[in-house]
């Protein structure tokens, strides 16, 4: 296996850098920790770059880490430090709705300077994620998240070590800036925005010290704009326990793992690599194979490996039940590049492609580009819903599904694990499963957040 380290090749230059902000200062809050969110500098490249001015929760890339215990509340006043409005989405929390951080449908747009309490209860154990979810095409490129870890009640499995990976993609000019063309038109009609540079935690060559047969629990999260990963592993041999938070019904041993923009995995792995040696989390890819942090084994934890884990316990997600006369919707996705699409409902009427691009829009959920007025499906609470998915286009997306966990429905009508965040291939269907159960307005939306702002988003309703 030939793997090498990513050399850095800044792809785009001569691009001016975004315009200067003047940082908001925040008011003064009584006990509740804030999350202010502003200006800072990353040191992204290696140390013989500029450091990298990013947007970031408290000026830092990732933002804070929020641990808490399952159960436990998390309470956080988000500070507005930024140059233009925003929210926080807790990505995966099964959330009271007015918490989830979507502008204009589950609260306002936080302006300069305005402040705003997020307050929930964080039900399932699992590994999370927050982000800033208002012009998330330039907020998320920008650095604008961080992890939220809930505990197991019971305390999680044994282990030696855990390690939070949040796996980023950015796209850096060869001055360490970020390359400032948020939403770009090429961008949002084809891939997504991919970058040029991955990070793990902000690092561009994250490294860490094991000894041999030390089990690890790796928590890895794709918190990059578009870029798809495909994971493996050298030198460190285990499983998958969980996928989106949630835990598997049976660990999975681990070959490859595919990570889609939002998703997240929960690896039991042991460092099986020789003393002296390299283990890597590897990043496969059409033009190679790339270390994407190292593990360097020195001594030895004890003599062999520990047995395999035992699964995690599982978070109360409603079980599934009367698949068989659930409320059911369609959602077919088109348009985008080499799809073909002609036109869709823009503004309220039949628009041409050429006047839609024009807007930025480029696709179409069951031919409508705007957001819709009416939901896909109005629940009651507690129903059960079935939504099949239908991607016509020639492009990879991500699709999420907020307040709620869903399976998928096997061909063969297994149901597939509880996730929020579905990768579906080019011209792929899925039908996805869940129950109704967290009343309030829920998007459903692509992850690629050049694809949701170019007509891939809509909601649905649970009453
Ligand atoms: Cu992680 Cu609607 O987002
Ligand atoms: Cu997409």
């Amino acid at each position: 296996m030939g793997i090498s380290r990513r050399a850095f090749t800044g792809g785009v230059l001569g691009l001016a850098a975004a315009g200067g902000t003047s940082l908001v200062a925040a008011p003064a809050l009584a006990d509740t920790p804030t999350l202010e969110a502003r200006e800072g500098a990353a040191q992204l490249l290696p140390p013989d770059h500029a450091a990298t001015p990013i947007w970031g929760y408290e000026g830092q890339v990732p933002g804070p880490l929020i641990r808490v215990r399952q159960g436990e509340r998390v309470r956080r006043r988000f500070v507005n430090g930024l140059p233009q409005a925003s929210t926080v989405h807790w990505h995966g929390i099964r959330i009271d709705n007015a918490m989830d951080g979507v502008p204009d449908l589950t609260q306002a747009a936080v302006p300069p300077g305005g402040n705003f309490l997020y307050d929930f209860v964080a039900p399932d154990a699992g590994t999370y994620w927050y982000h800033a979810h208002t012009r998330t095409w330039e907020q998320l490129a920008r650095g604008l998240y961080g992890a939220l870890i809930v505990e197991e009640a019971d305390g999680g499995p044994a282990l030696d070590r855990d390690e939070l990976m949040l796996i980023d993609d950015w796209r850096l000019t060869q001055e360490a800036e970020i390359v400032p063309n948020f939403g770009a038109m090429g961008d949002r009609s084809h891939a997504g925005r991919l970058g040029n540079w991955v990070t793990i935690n902000g690092a561009g060559d994250w490294r860490r010290t094991v000894r041999r047969h030390e089990r690890l629990r790796l928590r890895l999260a794709n918190v990059a704009n578009a870029r798809i990963l495909m994971l493996g592993l050298h030198g460190l041999e285990g499983w998958i326990v969980a996928l989106d938070g949630q835990p598997l019904a049976a660990p999975e041993p681990l070959d490859r793992l595919l990570l889609a923009p939002a998703q997240r995995a929960d690896l039991l792995v042991d460092a099986t690599a020789e003393e002296g040696s390299d283990a890597f989390l590897l990043s496969l890819e059409r033009e190679g194979t790339f270390a994407i942090a190292t593990f360097r084994v020195e001594g030895v934890m004890r003599p062999r490996r520990l047995a395999a884990p035992a699964p995690l316990e599982p978070n109360p997600v409603a079980p599934l039940h009367g698949l068989a006369d659930a409320r059911s919707a369609r959602l077919l996705m088109q348009g985008g590049a080499m799809g073909g699409m002609q036109s869709a409902i823009m503004g309220g009427r039949e628009t041409e492609i050429r006047e839609m691009a024009a807007w930025g829009r480029v696709w179409a959920f069951n031919g409508v580009a705007d957001f819709p007025a009416q939901p896909l499906l109005e629940l009651a609470a507690g129903e059960t819903a079935r939504i099949a998915i239908v991607n016509e286009t020639a492009w990879p997306h991500a699709m999420h599904l907020h307040g709620h966990h869903f399976r998928r429905i096997g061909e063969d009508r297994t149901l597939g694990p509880l996730r929020d965040t579905l990768l579906l291939d080019r011209q792929e269907t899925a039908e996805i499963a869940f129950v109704a159960d967290n009343p309030g307005d829920w998007l459903l939306h692509c992850h690629m957040p050049e694809h949701s702002a170019g007509g891939m988003e809509t909601w649905i309703r649970v009453g």
